[in-house]
Formats: structure tokens, C-alpha cells, sequence
């Protein structure tokens, strides 16, 4: 599906990614944990077409994507959610929701990508009228990653879906992340807190100061001390 090959990425004259290599499968949920600094969003924006590798590739399904515009990349079927959520603060839910339809239009029809999205998270119906400054960060969060469903992407790119959320949220986003791969979406998620990797993550990374220092099952990083000593702090 997803294919991050020896990428080296460089913020003006910094080298803030070394040789990042990363895939997600099929239907699979893979995280990329990192303390705050590690390069994580550096990996999903140079992903996404924010930020073009000086050497290395990246491949969805085979094709190269690495210096495409981001809306081009969007239409090849990766739905992102930033750190931030990105929602377009003067349009109310459901407009942010729709707006994805109109970004893609290839896909499922537009009702029932919309459909989709309340489904996943069924608490935004309820806020369907308003606009974004009078939802919480949570709500903002699940709309964020609400409308990059709706975009029917082949897979989600997800930069800490559960940051500052409060512990009575998590499991809600949580369940609503687990329903998007039951739709058979592929999900990458990038995550500060290792207690927040869901359960149903198949692989895990490990990024530390832009190289990645561990791949594989969340039970062998568990079964590591050097790795528990960096990722276990990031909590
Ligand atoms: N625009 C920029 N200019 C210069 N340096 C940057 C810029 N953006 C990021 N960096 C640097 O790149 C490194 C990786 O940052 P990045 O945002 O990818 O980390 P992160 O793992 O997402 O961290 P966090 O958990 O805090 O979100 C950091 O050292 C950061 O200071
Ligand atoms: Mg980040």
C-alpha cells in the first residue's frame, strides 16, 4: 500500500529525517512513535507532499508520489489529519465534512461517504450546524479525522489523533479508529505516547532523532529495555 523508502529530508540547511524507511499494508494500522522532536510529523508532511525528500522514495500502490503536490496525493487516496485537525474554522461540521467529497471525487458517492463518517463518529451529528471554534479539541480531533474518511481515501494518515484529548475521549476516537479499518482502510498514525497506541496496531516504529530505531510487533518493543527507556519516558 504504503511504501516510505530511505527517505532523507532536510528543513533548510537541517537533516532532520536519516534514511526513514516505513511500509503499511492492506487494512493494516501501523504506528510511528517518537518522543517530541523524533521527526514524526517531518515523516507524515514529506508523506503527505508538504515537504519533498532529498533522496529516497515514497510509493502508494506501487506509484511514486514523493515531490506531487499534496492535493494530487489527496486524490490518490491518502486522507490526512494533521496535529493540529486543520478544520476549516468558518464552515460548520457537516461543511467540512462535504468538502471532502469535492476534493476526491472519485469513490464512493458523496452520501454515503458522508454517511460513513457519522457513522465512525456518531457524537458529530449532533454538532452538524457548528462551526468549529465552538467545538472542544476532542470534537475537533474526530471531525479532523471525520472528513479525512469522507475524502474515501485507500488510507489515513494520522498525526496524534489523541493529543489532548482527556481519558473519557480516548476510547471514543479509539473505537471510531478501529471502525475505519473494519471499513478496510489502512491507517498510519503517529503517536508521542506509547500507552496511546491502540491494541489493534499490527507494527509499530520507533523514530529517534530522525532515524528509525525499531520496526516491528508492539510486544517485541515492549520486551526491550534500551527501547522501553525511550519510548516508556515519552508517556
Ligand atoms: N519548520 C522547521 N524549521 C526548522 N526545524 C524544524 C521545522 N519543523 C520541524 N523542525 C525540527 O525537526 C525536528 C523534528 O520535528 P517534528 O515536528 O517532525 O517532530 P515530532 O516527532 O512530530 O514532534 P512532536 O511530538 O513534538 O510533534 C525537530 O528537531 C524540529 O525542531
Ligand atoms: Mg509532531
Amino acid at each position: 500500500m504504503l511504501s516510505v523508502r530511505e527517505i532523507d529530508v532536510y528543513i533548510q540547511a537541517s537533516h532532520i529525517l536519516r534514511r526513514v524507511s516505513l511500509e503499511v499494508g492492506a487494512r493494516e494500522v501501523v504506528c510511528l512513535v517518537g518522543r517530541n522532536g523524533a521527526g514524526k510529523t517531518t515523516t507524515l508532511r514529506t508523506i503527505m507532499g508538504y515537504l519533498r525528500p532529498r533522496t529516497g522514495r515514497v510509493e502508494l500502490q506501487g506509484r511514486p508520489i514523493h515531490g506531487r503536490p499534496t492535493h494530487e496525493i489527496a486524490r490518490l487516496g491518502l486522507g490526512w489529519a494533521p496535529e493540529d485537525s486543520g478544520i476549516f474554522p468558518d464552515l460548520t461540521v457537516a461543511e467540512n465534512i462535504e468538502i471532502s467529497t469535492w476534493t476526491r471525487p472519485e469513490g464512493r458517492p458523496a452520501a454515503e461517504r458522508i454517511e460513513r463518517a457519522y457513522r465512525v463518529f456518531p457524537g458529530l451529528r449532533r454538532y452538524a450546524a457548528r462551526k468549529g471554534p465552538e467545538m472542544s479539541g476532542g470534537e475537533r480531533k474526530m471531525l479532523s479525522i471525520a472528513r479525512a474518511l469522507a475524502l474515501d481515501p485507500e488510507m489515513l494518515v494520522l498525526d496524534e489523533p489523541f493529543e489532548g484529548l482527556s481519558p473519557a475521549i480516548i476510547p471514543a476516537v479509539s473505537e471510531g479508529i478501529a471502525e475505519i479499518t473494519k471499513l478496510g482502510h489502512s491507517i498510519l498514525i503517529a503517536e508521542s505516547n506509547i500507552h496511546h497506541v491502540p491494541e489493534y496496531t499490527r507494527r509499530l516504529y520507533v523514530i529517534e532523532r530522525g532515524e528509525i530505531i525499531f520496526a516491528g510487533p508492539p510486544e517485541d518493543a515492549w520486551r526491550d529495555p534500551a527501547l522501553t527507556r525511550i519510548i516508556g519516558s515519552a508517556a
